[in-house]
């Protein structure tokens, strides 16, 4: 069945969350600092996320990344989180912000902040850019925006089977035979 996407946030209305998300992390980061933060962009889906958030901040952060995947065997979605490529610096006594382009069930987050944790951070705090009510238990502490529903969204960094990463917007896709686990 042909896929039909449809606009979810226009990219007007993704700097406008990305840039209240930027305000309140300066709020929360500003004071006396010897080190600036440093945000984790989870690849690949935050890409895009992660390079507008850096430029949108007015204080100086430093940029890594980590990369992940839930696929299981067969491009099958799994219940289980591996890490691909896990932080290369060296996060000791530093704040983090681990940046998300969307938090689903939440698997994700929780596979990293233990990886994080095990690296003694002196804080982490988690930003996405998308949210579920299926996130249980996580705690996001800057979120753009929440979603009611379980469509699944590609663009800006977000893919269906690797495609629509680079679309500019973010959209919901169907077929309806797409679900938001159907990675
Ligand atoms: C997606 C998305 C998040 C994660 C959220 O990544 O980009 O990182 O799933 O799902 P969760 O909260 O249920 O764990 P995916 O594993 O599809 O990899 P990708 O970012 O490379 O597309």
């Amino acid at each position: 069945m042909e896929e039909k996407l449809t606009l979810l946030m226009s990219r007007e209305e993704i700097a406008k969350a990305v840039a209240r998300i930027a305000r309140e992390i300066e709020r929360d980061l500003s004071g006396n600092r010897t080190e600036p933060p440093i945000l984790i962009g989870v690849l690949k889906g935050a890409f895009v996320f992660t390079a507008d958030l850096s430029r949108e901040l007015k204080v100086p952060v430093e940029v890594g990344f980590v990369r992940t995947t839930s696929y299981g065997l067969n491009d099958l979605p799994s219940d289980k989180v591996s890490i691909i490529q896990g932080i290369e610096m060296d996060i000791r006594g530093r704040d983090v912000i681990l940046v998300e382009d969307i938090v689903d069930r939440g698997l994700t987050i929780t596979t990293l902040i233990e990886h994080l944790e095990e690296r003694a951070p002196a804080s982490v705090r988690i930003c996405t850019l998308l949210s579920r009510p299926s996130a249980n238990n996580i705690n996001s502490d800057y979120i753009g925006v929440s979603i009611t529903d379980d469509s699944f969204i590609v663009g800006y960094g977000m893919d269906y089977k690797e495609r629509y990463r680079d679309l500019p917007e973010l959209y919901t896709i169907t077929p309806s035979t797409c679900t938001h686990n159907d990675k």
